[in-house]
């Protein structure tokens, strides 16, 4: 994408520099056929075959950009892996170091290899077009002697004649340099147009259709594969939830959990099915105003290089009225956490900076629940938001969506520990992409099935051990 903006630019100055050498090529070749009309091919010998030689050197070049572009990229994410400070502890705990070291030198010695390859090629690929350009100029050379020699141009002429070829030769080599940079430009723009044009067919159409805060959602037998993955992430779903339900979704990891909870907020287009609210395909509505009515805290939650009062405040970050950045702060707990930073809500939380802060994991999610609390929005999806948190937090911020969903807020709420979705409207257990059991907990407990196991199982690590 850069190399293709950066490639209009510079096509630009080529643009010019091309028409500039055509003006004076012409005028040289003029003059050369005014001399005596086979002059003018003549010229041309000379410089045909460093245009062919050049054309290919820049075809090899961008062939071996195109073939390293994954391994470029393969580098600069070991560099970064090796350097970074979110991986640094587990790096040296692994022993990974060394190996990773060793990979980091494999990648570079092989795109090292290959600009050697490339440059080899290009020389030999210039070497050749500057042998014939050569020729081309001694059988220039020869042709205008012979001229002399037979008479048919006079002495002087064949002064001047030389002199025009040489002009000619000059002004053909720059206008060849600047055709072989258009060249060079075209194919680095071409590539940026393919991008965009994949860009474009990857993005929804805007659609005018605007949309209220859903009375029912409705999941119609959607299926849902992400790109490039055989395997679908979930096959035939299908689900309604009522405004100010609680809906559970159970199951074990990479069942398709968060994926359902992207469907239902349209983040993701369903492969199959359709998700709708109060019977509007989301597909058919503005995504803008899908997304102003819904709240995501996510499983890995965003880490605003900001203020922590800017990092709940992103939620919403237009909001003027309604709940305040501490009202949300209390009802996640994030109140504590903020309580004990140095400068309070005004604590830079990013260690890009000296003056910042790191926090816990528990603490970010404290925030990230915060901050989704501040949205305020009317469908709520919370996917596993107290997975790192202390047992007291967590049981605060399951009041919280409790106290929030009896507002008429619809929640999905994402979670493995059991406990907490024994109130739910509706559990929803996920196997492999498919539903396998659904109903309240008492349902799903007489049926005795995968949730009344797992439930059992959390639930008898806590009962008091028999003797
Ligand atoms: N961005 C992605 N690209 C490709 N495949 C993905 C992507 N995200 C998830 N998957 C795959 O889709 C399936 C469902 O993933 P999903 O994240 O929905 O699972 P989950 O139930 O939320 O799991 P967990 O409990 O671990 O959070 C998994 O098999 C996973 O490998
Ligand atoms: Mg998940």
């Amino acid at each position: 994408m850069t190399m293709g903006v950066r490639s209009i630019e510079s096509s630009i100055s080529a643009i010019a520099n091309v028409g500039g050498s055509l003006v004076y090529l012409a005028a040289s070749v003029i003059s050369a056929g005014v001399l005596h009309p086979i002059l003018a091919p003549v010229v041309m010998l000379a410089v045909v075959p460093n245009l062919w030689a050049s054309a290919r050197a820049a075809k090899l070049a961008y062939a071996s950009y195109l073939a390293t572009i994954a391994r470029s990229r393969r580098l600069s994410v070991a560099s970064g892996l090796l350097t970074d400070r979110e991986t640094a502890a587990e790096m040296r705990a692994s022993t990974a170091g060394s190996a990773l070291l060793a990979e980091y030198g494999r990648i570079s010695d092989a795109l090292t290899r290959e600009a050697v390859r490339v440059a080899l090629a290009q020389t030999r690929v210039r070497l050749t077009g500057r042998m014939m350009a050569g020729i081309g100029t001694g059988g220039g050379y020869a042709i205008l002697g012979l001229l002399l020699y037979v008479g048919w141009l006079a002495l002087p002429l064949a002064g001047t004649a030389v002199v025009a070829m040489r002009l000619a030769t000059s002004a053909l080599t720059s206008t060849m340099m600047g055709i072989k940079n258009l060249y060079e430009d075209t194919l680095y723009v071409n590539l940026y147009t393919r991008l965009l044009d994949m860009t474009r067919s990857r993005t929804r159409p805007a659609v005018p259709r605007q949309v209220a805060a859903p009375e029912l959602i409705t999941v119609e037998a959607v299926g849902f594969s992400y790109p490039g993955q055989d395997e679908p992430a979930l096959r035939d779903v299908s689900l309604t939830i009522a405004k100010g339900q609680v809906v559970a979704l159970v199951g074990e990891n990479g069942s398709g959990k968060s994926t359902l909870g992207k469907l239902i907020t349209g983040l993701y287009q369903p492969t199959s099915g359709r998700v709708c609210w109060d019977g509007a395909d989301l597909a058919e509505i503005d995504e803008e105003a899908v997304y102003q009515r819904i709240a995501l805290v996510s499983q890995d939650p965003a880490r605003w290089p900001m203020t922590a009062y800017d990092n709940i405040r992103m939620g919403r970050i237009d909001r003027e009225h309604g709940l305040s950045v501490a009202d949300a702060a209390r009802e996640s707990g994030a109140d504590q956490v903020i309580a004990e930073l140095p400068d309070g809500y005004q604590t830079l939380l990013s260690r890009l900076f000296s003056s910042g802060r790191d926090l816990s994991g528990g603490q970010w999610q404290r925030i990230s629940v915060a901050r989704g609390i501040y949205r305020d929005a009317p469908v709520l999806v919370v996917d596993e938001p107290t997975a790192a948190m202390d047992a007291r937090a967590e049981h605060e911020v399951f009041e919280s969506l409790r106290r929030l969903g009896a507002g008429g807020r619809t929640t999905i709420l994402i979670t493995h520990r059991l406990a907490n979705v024994q109130h739910a409207d509706q559990i929803v257990v996920l196997d492999h992409g498919r539903v396998t059991e659904h109903g309240s907990h008492q349902e799903l407990m007489a049926l005795d099935g995968t949730y009344a196991s797992l439930f059992t199982l959390q639930a008898s690590a806590y009962a008091p051990a028999e003797f």
